[in-house]
Protein backbone atom coordinates (compact mmCIF):
# COMPACT_ATOMS: atom_id res chain seq x y z
CA UNK A 1 0.00 0.00 0.00
CA UNK A 2 2.94 2.13 0.54
CA UNK A 3 4.25 1.72 -2.76
CA UNK A 4 0.43 2.67 -3.78
CA UNK A 5 0.63 5.61 -2.26
CA UNK A 6 4.07 6.58 -3.44
CA UNK A 7 2.74 6.19 -6.89
CA UNK A 8 -0.99 8.23 -6.64
CA UNK A 9 1.46 11.20 -4.64
CA UNK A 10 3.69 11.07 -7.98
CA UNK A 11 1.07 11.44 -10.05
CA UNK A 12 -0.62 14.58 -8.49
CA UNK A 13 2.86 15.90 -8.29
CA UNK A 14 3.32 15.22 -12.07
CA UNK A 15 -0.25 16.74 -13.02
CA UNK A 16 1.03 20.06 -11.40
CA UNK A 17 4.51 19.65 -12.90
CA UNK A 18 2.93 19.45 -16.53
CA UNK A 19 0.45 22.15 -16.01
CA UNK A 20 3.34 24.68 -15.46
CA UNK A 21 5.67 22.82 -18.49
CA UNK A 22 2.31 24.03 -20.48
CA UNK A 23 2.97 27.38 -19.48
CA UNK A 24 6.46 27.10 -20.29
CA UNK A 25 5.87 25.55 -23.25
CA UNK A 26 6.48 22.02 -25.18
CA UNK A 27 10.05 22.12 -26.21
CA UNK A 28 10.69 22.22 -22.32
CA UNK A 29 8.54 19.85 -21.37
CA UNK A 30 9.62 17.05 -24.29
CA UNK A 31 13.14 17.02 -22.64
CA UNK A 32 12.45 16.57 -19.02
CA UNK A 33 10.41 13.98 -20.64
CA UNK A 34 13.40 12.54 -22.42
CA UNK A 35 15.92 12.79 -19.35
CA UNK A 36 13.43 10.86 -17.21
CA UNK A 37 12.77 8.19 -19.77
CA UNK A 38 15.97 7.17 -21.82
CA UNK A 39 17.24 5.32 -18.75
CA UNK A 40 14.80 3.91 -17.67
CA UNK A 41 13.85 2.50 -21.54
CA UNK A 42 17.33 1.52 -21.71
CA UNK A 43 16.83 -0.99 -18.78
CA UNK A 44 13.57 -2.12 -19.65
CA UNK A 45 15.29 -2.80 -22.87
CA UNK A 46 18.44 -3.79 -22.08
CA UNK A 47 17.74 -7.64 -23.19
CA UNK A 48 16.13 -6.63 -26.57
CA UNK A 49 17.90 -5.57 -29.64
CA UNK A 50 14.93 -2.87 -30.93
CA UNK A 51 15.98 0.81 -30.90
CA UNK A 52 13.11 3.58 -29.99
CA UNK A 53 13.34 5.94 -32.67
CA UNK A 54 10.73 8.73 -31.51
CA UNK A 55 9.34 9.60 -28.36
CA UNK A 56 5.92 8.86 -30.22
CA UNK A 57 6.78 5.36 -30.10
CA UNK A 58 7.44 5.16 -26.25
CA UNK A 59 4.79 4.14 -24.72
CA UNK A 60 4.28 1.58 -28.23
CA UNK A 61 7.26 -0.02 -27.14
CA UNK A 62 6.86 -0.38 -23.75
CA UNK A 63 3.27 -1.76 -23.67
CA UNK A 64 5.52 -4.70 -26.19
CA UNK A 65 7.82 -5.02 -24.12
CA UNK A 66 5.68 -5.14 -20.88
CA UNK A 67 4.01 -8.16 -22.83
CA UNK A 68 7.57 -10.22 -23.30
CA UNK A 69 8.70 -9.68 -20.21
CA UNK A 70 5.09 -11.28 -18.85
CA UNK A 71 6.15 -14.71 -20.17
CA UNK A 72 7.27 -17.19 -18.19
CA UNK A 73 10.58 -17.62 -19.48
CA UNK A 74 11.38 -13.66 -17.71
CA UNK A 75 10.20 -14.91 -14.69
CA UNK A 76 11.87 -18.37 -14.59
CA UNK A 77 15.12 -16.05 -15.38
CA UNK A 78 14.35 -14.39 -12.16
CA UNK A 79 16.84 -11.55 -12.63
CA UNK A 80 14.76 -8.51 -13.51
CA UNK A 81 12.79 -7.19 -10.48
CA UNK A 82 10.90 -3.71 -11.42
CA UNK A 83 11.76 -1.81 -8.30
CA UNK A 84 8.75 0.26 -7.31
CA UNK A 85 10.35 3.43 -8.54
CA UNK A 86 10.53 2.21 -11.68
CA UNK A 87 7.00 0.91 -11.34
CA UNK A 88 6.20 5.51 -10.29
CA UNK A 89 8.01 6.30 -13.53
CA UNK A 90 6.37 4.11 -15.85
CA UNK A 91 3.21 5.52 -14.79
CA UNK A 92 4.82 8.67 -15.79
CA UNK A 93 6.27 8.00 -18.92
CA UNK A 94 3.10 7.07 -19.75
CA UNK A 95 0.86 10.04 -18.21
CA UNK A 96 3.53 12.61 -20.06
CA UNK A 97 2.44 10.78 -23.31
CA UNK A 98 -0.84 11.66 -22.98
CA UNK A 99 -2.05 8.08 -22.93
CA UNK A 100 -5.39 7.58 -20.88
CA UNK A 101 -5.21 7.30 -17.53
CA UNK A 102 -6.89 3.34 -17.57
CA UNK A 103 -3.28 2.22 -19.54
CA UNK A 104 -1.36 4.23 -17.16
CA UNK A 105 -3.02 1.92 -14.68
CA UNK A 106 -2.78 -1.58 -16.30
CA UNK A 107 0.59 -0.58 -17.13
CA UNK A 108 1.77 -0.32 -13.24
CA UNK A 109 -0.23 -3.08 -11.78
CA UNK A 110 1.20 -5.30 -14.43
CA UNK A 111 4.96 -3.66 -13.07
CA UNK A 112 3.92 -4.58 -9.42
CA UNK A 113 2.51 -7.81 -10.26
CA UNK A 114 5.85 -9.10 -12.33
CA UNK A 115 7.42 -7.59 -9.07
CA UNK A 116 8.30 -11.44 -7.90
CA UNK A 117 11.56 -13.63 -8.74
CA UNK A 118 9.48 -16.90 -8.31
CA UNK A 119 5.73 -18.49 -8.77
CA UNK A 120 3.53 -18.12 -5.89
CA UNK A 121 1.07 -21.30 -5.28
CA UNK A 122 -2.72 -20.88 -4.58
CA UNK A 123 -3.78 -22.87 -1.18
CA UNK A 124 -7.72 -22.73 -1.38
CA UNK A 125 -8.68 -21.98 2.29
CA UNK A 126 -12.73 -22.03 2.32
CA UNK A 127 -13.11 -21.41 -1.78
CA UNK A 128 -16.34 -22.91 -2.63
CA UNK A 129 -15.42 -25.59 -5.17
CA UNK A 130 -18.63 -26.09 -8.01
CA UNK A 131 -18.32 -29.39 -9.63
CA UNK A 132 -19.39 -28.97 -13.49
CA UNK A 133 -20.37 -31.99 -16.63
CA UNK A 134 -21.27 -31.88 -19.74
CA UNK A 135 -19.58 -28.35 -20.08
CA UNK A 136 -17.05 -27.46 -22.63
CA UNK A 137 -14.59 -23.77 -22.91
CA UNK A 138 -17.20 -21.29 -23.88
CA UNK A 139 -20.30 -23.11 -22.77
CA UNK A 140 -23.20 -22.87 -19.95
CA UNK A 141 -21.59 -25.26 -17.09
CA UNK A 142 -24.05 -27.95 -16.01
CA UNK A 143 -23.41 -28.26 -12.58
CA UNK A 144 -22.72 -31.60 -11.07
CA UNK A 145 -23.84 -33.19 -7.48
CA UNK A 146 -22.65 -36.08 -5.46
CA UNK A 147 -24.04 -39.39 -6.38
CA UNK A 148 -22.68 -42.66 -8.40
CA UNK A 149 -24.52 -41.76 -11.52
CA UNK A 150 -24.68 -39.98 -14.70
CA UNK A 151 -23.60 -36.50 -14.31
CA UNK A 152 -22.46 -36.95 -10.64
CA UNK A 153 -19.20 -37.16 -8.45
CA UNK A 154 -18.74 -39.38 -6.57
CA UNK A 155 -19.48 -38.13 -3.08
CA UNK A 156 -16.10 -38.79 -1.21
CA UNK A 157 -14.01 -37.85 -4.35
CA UNK A 158 -15.34 -33.99 -4.29
CA UNK A 159 -13.78 -31.19 -6.70
CA UNK A 160 -12.18 -29.69 -3.34
CA UNK A 161 -9.38 -32.36 -3.27
CA UNK A 162 -7.90 -30.87 -6.85
CA UNK A 163 -7.64 -27.98 -4.95
CA UNK A 164 -6.39 -29.57 -1.84
CA UNK A 165 -2.36 -30.12 -2.38
CA UNK A 166 -2.79 -33.89 -1.01
CA UNK A 167 -2.11 -36.75 -3.58
CA UNK A 168 -3.94 -39.15 -1.55
CA UNK A 169 -6.74 -37.45 -2.24
CA UNK A 170 -8.91 -37.05 -5.95
CA UNK A 171 -11.69 -35.58 -7.18
CA UNK A 172 -13.71 -37.90 -9.41
CA UNK A 173 -16.51 -37.11 -11.56
CA UNK A 174 -18.42 -39.90 -13.92
CA UNK A 175 -19.60 -37.26 -17.10
CA UNK A 176 -21.75 -38.57 -19.43
CA UNK A 177 -21.88 -42.53 -19.49
CA UNK A 178 -20.59 -44.35 -22.53
CA UNK A 179 -23.60 -44.08 -24.36
CA UNK A 180 -24.28 -40.18 -23.57
CA UNK A 181 -22.82 -38.27 -26.22
CA UNK A 182 -20.39 -41.16 -27.57
CA UNK A 183 -17.81 -39.93 -26.02
CA UNK A 184 -15.47 -41.30 -22.90
CA UNK A 185 -17.21 -41.03 -19.75
CA UNK A 186 -15.62 -38.23 -17.41
CA UNK A 187 -15.07 -36.32 -20.25
CA UNK A 188 -16.51 -32.23 -20.48
CA UNK A 189 -16.34 -32.84 -16.45
CA UNK A 190 -14.40 -30.09 -13.84
CA UNK A 191 -15.47 -27.66 -11.65
CA UNK A 192 -14.75 -23.93 -11.07
CA UNK A 193 -14.02 -21.68 -7.98
CA UNK A 194 -13.49 -18.03 -7.06
CA UNK A 195 -10.34 -17.24 -5.35
CA UNK A 196 -11.44 -15.15 -2.32
CA UNK A 197 -8.25 -13.28 -1.69
CA UNK A 198 -6.70 -11.51 -4.53
CA UNK A 199 -7.09 -11.86 -8.32
CA UNK A 200 -4.56 -14.22 -9.70
CA UNK A 201 -2.41 -14.62 -12.76
CA UNK A 202 -2.38 -18.43 -13.67
CA UNK A 203 0.79 -19.26 -15.31
CA UNK A 204 1.98 -22.33 -14.96
CA UNK A 205 0.32 -25.42 -13.42
CA UNK A 206 0.74 -29.19 -12.61
CA UNK A 207 -2.04 -31.60 -12.55
CA UNK A 208 -1.60 -34.98 -10.01
CA UNK A 209 -2.41 -38.34 -10.93
CA UNK A 210 -5.08 -40.06 -9.67
CA UNK A 211 -4.95 -42.89 -6.91
CA UNK A 212 -5.68 -45.97 -8.52
CA UNK A 213 -6.95 -45.90 -12.28
CA UNK A 214 -4.68 -44.90 -14.99
CA UNK A 215 -7.18 -44.67 -17.52
CA UNK A 216 -9.12 -42.20 -15.71
CA UNK A 217 -6.19 -39.37 -16.10
CA UNK A 218 -6.93 -36.55 -17.79
CA UNK A 219 -4.91 -36.41 -20.82
CA UNK A 220 -6.18 -32.79 -21.95
CA UNK A 221 -7.82 -30.09 -20.08
CA UNK A 222 -9.39 -26.46 -21.19
CA UNK A 223 -8.52 -23.56 -18.49
CA UNK A 224 -10.76 -20.36 -18.52
CA UNK A 225 -10.51 -17.35 -16.69
CA UNK A 226 -13.06 -14.67 -15.66
CA UNK A 227 -13.63 -11.68 -13.46
CA UNK A 228 -17.49 -11.85 -13.80
CA UNK A 229 -19.46 -11.66 -10.65
CA UNK A 230 -20.45 -14.78 -9.23
CA UNK A 231 -24.37 -14.90 -9.99
CA UNK A 232 -23.28 -14.69 -13.89
CA UNK A 233 -20.08 -17.66 -13.76
CA UNK A 234 -22.49 -20.43 -14.79
CA UNK A 235 -22.74 -18.33 -18.05
CA UNK A 236 -20.11 -19.63 -20.43
CA UNK A 237 -20.03 -16.44 -22.51
CA UNK A 238 -18.25 -15.17 -18.46
CA UNK A 239 -15.23 -16.89 -19.61
CA UNK A 240 -12.04 -16.37 -21.87
CA UNK A 241 -10.24 -19.93 -22.20
CA UNK A 242 -6.61 -19.26 -21.40
CA UNK A 243 -5.28 -23.09 -21.79
CA UNK A 244 -6.24 -25.95 -23.79
CA UNK A 245 -3.64 -28.66 -24.29
CA UNK A 246 -1.87 -31.13 -22.44
CA UNK A 247 -2.69 -31.88 -18.44
CA UNK A 248 1.36 -32.87 -18.53
CA UNK A 249 0.23 -36.61 -17.42
CA UNK A 250 0.76 -38.06 -20.54
CA UNK A 251 3.94 -39.63 -19.43
CA UNK A 252 3.16 -39.92 -15.75
CA UNK A 253 1.82 -43.57 -15.14
CA UNK A 254 2.72 -43.43 -11.12
CA UNK A 255 -0.39 -42.97 -9.30
CA UNK A 256 -0.60 -40.06 -6.64
CA UNK A 257 2.05 -38.18 -8.25
CA UNK A 258 2.66 -34.91 -9.84
CA UNK A 259 2.76 -34.29 -13.71
CA UNK A 260 4.68 -32.29 -15.86
CA UNK A 261 4.54 -28.57 -15.19
CA UNK A 262 2.77 -26.54 -17.92
CA UNK A 263 2.76 -23.24 -19.04
CA UNK A 264 -0.37 -21.05 -19.80
CA UNK A 265 1.64 -19.27 -22.57
CA UNK A 266 -1.21 -16.81 -23.32
CA UNK A 267 -2.67 -15.73 -20.18
CA UNK A 268 -1.21 -12.24 -19.39
CA UNK A 269 -4.56 -11.53 -17.68
CA UNK A 270 -5.69 -12.13 -14.09
CA UNK A 271 -9.01 -13.56 -13.38
CA UNK A 272 -10.80 -13.32 -9.58
CA UNK A 273 -12.64 -17.50 -11.14
CA UNK A 274 -11.22 -20.09 -12.92
CA UNK A 275 -12.80 -22.92 -14.61
CA UNK A 276 -11.21 -26.52 -15.37
CA UNK A 277 -12.70 -29.05 -17.84
CA UNK A 278 -11.08 -32.41 -19.04
CA UNK A 279 -11.24 -32.70 -22.58
CA UNK A 280 -10.15 -36.36 -22.99
CA UNK A 281 -8.97 -39.05 -20.73
CA UNK A 282 -5.49 -41.61 -21.08
CA UNK A 283 -8.34 -44.36 -21.82
CA UNK A 284 -11.81 -45.46 -21.27
CA UNK A 285 -13.41 -45.82 -17.68
CA UNK A 286 -16.11 -44.70 -16.09
CA UNK A 287 -15.24 -41.51 -14.87
CA UNK A 288 -12.39 -38.82 -15.33
CA UNK A 289 -9.92 -38.56 -11.95
CA UNK A 290 -7.06 -36.79 -11.16
CA UNK A 291 -5.49 -35.79 -7.29
CA UNK A 292 -4.19 -32.35 -7.81
CA UNK A 293 -4.51 -29.24 -10.03
CA UNK A 294 -1.46 -27.07 -8.72
CA UNK A 295 -2.04 -23.25 -9.87
CA UNK A 296 1.16 -21.20 -9.80
CA UNK A 297 1.61 -17.31 -10.76
CA UNK A 298 0.93 -14.49 -9.20
CA UNK A 299 -1.02 -12.84 -6.97
CA UNK A 300 -2.50 -9.08 -7.81
CA UNK A 301 -2.68 -7.49 -4.28
CA UNK A 302 -3.78 -4.29 -6.65
CA UNK A 303 -5.86 -3.95 -9.51
CA UNK A 304 -6.70 0.07 -9.39
C1 LIG B 1 6.92 3.09 -34.33
O1 LIG B 1 7.97 2.27 -34.85
C2 LIG B 1 7.56 1.39 -35.86
C3 LIG B 1 8.72 0.48 -36.23
O2 LIG B 1 9.90 0.95 -35.69
C4 LIG B 1 7.03 2.17 -37.03
O3 LIG B 1 6.58 1.30 -38.05
C5 LIG B 1 5.88 3.05 -36.58
O4 LIG B 1 5.42 3.87 -37.64
C6 LIG B 1 6.30 3.93 -35.42
N1 LIG B 1 5.15 4.65 -34.89
C7 LIG B 1 5.19 5.96 -34.63
C8 LIG B 1 3.94 6.53 -34.09
O5 LIG B 1 6.18 6.61 -34.82
C1 LIG C 1 9.37 -4.89 -5.25
O1 LIG C 1 10.02 -5.75 -4.36
C2 LIG C 1 10.93 -5.09 -3.50
C3 LIG C 1 11.68 -6.15 -2.70
O2 LIG C 1 10.79 -7.12 -2.18
C4 LIG C 1 10.16 -4.11 -2.63
O3 LIG C 1 11.04 -3.41 -1.78
C5 LIG C 1 9.44 -3.12 -3.50
O4 LIG C 1 8.64 -2.26 -2.71
C6 LIG C 1 8.54 -3.84 -4.50
N1 LIG C 1 7.98 -2.88 -5.45
C7 LIG C 1 6.72 -2.93 -5.82
C8 LIG C 1 6.30 -1.94 -6.84
O5 LIG C 1 5.91 -3.75 -5.39
C1 LIG D 1 1.01 -22.46 -0.64
O1 LIG D 1 1.53 -23.59 0.02
C2 LIG D 1 2.85 -23.93 -0.39
C3 LIG D 1 3.22 -25.22 0.30
O2 LIG D 1 2.91 -25.17 1.64
C4 LIG D 1 3.80 -22.79 -0.03
O3 LIG D 1 5.10 -23.10 -0.46
C5 LIG D 1 3.32 -21.53 -0.73
O4 LIG D 1 4.09 -20.44 -0.33
C6 LIG D 1 1.87 -21.24 -0.38
N1 LIG D 1 1.43 -20.12 -1.20
C7 LIG D 1 1.00 -18.98 -0.69
C8 LIG D 1 0.60 -17.92 -1.66
O5 LIG D 1 0.94 -18.78 0.52
C1 LIG E 1 -25.37 -31.85 -22.57
O1 LIG E 1 -24.95 -30.91 -23.54
C2 LIG E 1 -25.56 -31.07 -24.80
C3 LIG E 1 -24.90 -30.13 -25.75
O2 LIG E 1 -24.91 -28.82 -25.21
C4 LIG E 1 -27.06 -30.83 -24.66
O3 LIG E 1 -27.67 -31.03 -25.92
C5 LIG E 1 -27.61 -31.80 -23.65
O4 LIG E 1 -28.96 -31.51 -23.41
C6 LIG E 1 -26.85 -31.72 -22.34
N1 LIG E 1 -27.28 -32.79 -21.46
C7 LIG E 1 -27.83 -32.53 -20.29
C8 LIG E 1 -28.24 -33.71 -19.48
O5 LIG E 1 -28.03 -31.41 -19.88
C1 LIG F 1 -3.91 -36.63 2.64
O1 LIG F 1 -5.04 -37.45 2.46
C2 LIG F 1 -4.94 -38.70 3.08
C3 LIG F 1 -6.15 -39.50 2.66
O2 LIG F 1 -7.33 -38.82 2.99
C4 LIG F 1 -4.87 -38.52 4.58
O3 LIG F 1 -4.74 -39.77 5.22
C5 LIG F 1 -3.66 -37.67 4.90
O4 LIG F 1 -3.63 -37.38 6.29
C6 LIG F 1 -3.71 -36.37 4.14
N1 LIG F 1 -2.48 -35.65 4.32
C7 LIG F 1 -2.44 -34.41 4.78
C8 LIG F 1 -1.11 -33.79 4.90
O5 LIG F 1 -3.46 -33.81 5.09
C1 LIG G 1 -19.05 -42.87 -32.03
O1 LIG G 1 -17.62 -42.88 -32.12
C2 LIG G 1 -17.11 -43.84 -33.01
C3 LIG G 1 -15.62 -43.85 -32.89
O2 LIG G 1 -15.10 -42.54 -32.95
C4 LIG G 1 -17.60 -43.53 -34.43
O3 LIG G 1 -17.13 -44.52 -35.32
C5 LIG G 1 -19.12 -43.50 -34.45
O4 LIG G 1 -19.57 -43.11 -35.72
C6 LIG G 1 -19.67 -42.56 -33.40
N1 LIG G 1 -21.11 -42.68 -33.33
C7 LIG G 1 -21.89 -41.62 -33.32
C8 LIG G 1 -23.35 -41.91 -33.20
O5 LIG G 1 -21.48 -40.47 -33.37
C1 LIG H 1 7.32 -44.51 -10.65
O1 LIG H 1 7.42 -45.31 -9.46
C2 LIG H 1 8.55 -46.17 -9.47
C3 LIG H 1 8.46 -47.08 -8.26
O2 LIG H 1 8.24 -46.32 -7.11
C4 LIG H 1 9.81 -45.34 -9.48
O3 LIG H 1 10.95 -46.16 -9.51
C5 LIG H 1 9.80 -44.44 -10.71
O4 LIG H 1 10.92 -43.59 -10.68
C6 LIG H 1 8.55 -43.64 -10.77
N1 LIG H 1 8.49 -42.91 -12.02
C7 LIG H 1 8.36 -41.61 -12.08
C8 LIG H 1 8.32 -41.01 -13.47
O5 LIG H 1 8.29 -40.91 -11.08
Amino acid sequence: MGVLGGVEKTESDHLTAQRLRVKVGVAVGLLIVVVIVTPTIVVLLRKKSSTITGLMNITESLMTTEAAITTSSFIEKETNVVTSLESATIKNIVTSNGMTTNAAKSITSTSIAKNVTALQIFNRTNEIVYAIWNTTAGSNSLPSSAGGGEGEYWPSEPPEAALDGNLSTEYTNHGCADECFNITSGMYTGFYFTIKSAPFRLMKFCMGTNVRHVKRDPMTITIEGSNNDQSELPLGKSWTLIYSGSSGLTESLNRSSHGTTQTVATNVASFRSYRLIVTSTRGKHNSASYSEFVMMGQYLNNTN
